[in-house]
């Protein structure tokens, strides 16, 4: 069943921010009608973004990515609201920019999978386990008058 409550972990990567796309990302989720509900800039240590992208540790392409991601610091944010996570995956498009469509994020600002801008959580378990990682401190609650206007 579809839930106003999910929420989805997006982060816009060292590139997105040296390029000022912070708030083009973000404007983008807003506009859609997804709520803000916890936003950080962050240089996390380098075990912190081991752990985030732990499941990719075999690959070849892992310690590049990690040199990237030590880059520059990143943007944490937390989206809640109707299917967040998938929604959230094709506005940000495929993985590798060269295959995103126009209008998702990769494919209007990205050429490169190792510059590929912006993080979106890809299951809604990963989501929480990403969430609980970059927010520890917990999030803020709030309503917005909108949320009782869905159903
Ligand atoms: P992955 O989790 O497969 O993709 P996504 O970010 O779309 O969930 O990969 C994580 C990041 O690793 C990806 O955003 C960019 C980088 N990456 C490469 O540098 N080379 C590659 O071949 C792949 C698949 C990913």
């Amino acid at each position: 069943m579809a839930s106003i409550r999910e929420r989805t972990y997006i982060m816009v990567k060292p590139d997105g921010v040296q390029r000022g796309l912070v708030g083009e990302i973000i404007s983008r989720f807003e506009k859609r009608g997804f709520k803000l509900i916890a936003a950080k800039l962050a240089s996390p240590p380098k075990e912190q973004l081991e752990k985030h992208y732990a499941d990719l540790s075999s690959k070849p392409f892992f310690p590049g990515l990690i040199k990237y991601m030590l880059s520059g610091p990143v943007f944490a944010l937390v989206f809640e609201g109707l299917d967040a996570v998938k929604t959230g995956r094709v506005m940000l498009g495929a993985t590798n920019p060269l295959q995103s469509a126009a209008g998702t994020i990769r494919g209007d600002y990205a050429l490169a999978v190792g510059r590929n801008i912006c993080h979106g959580s890809d299951t809604v378990e990963n989501a929480e386990k990403e969430i609980a990682l970059w927010f520890p401190e917990g999030i803020v609650q709030y309503s917005l008058l909108q949320e009782s206007m869905i159903f």
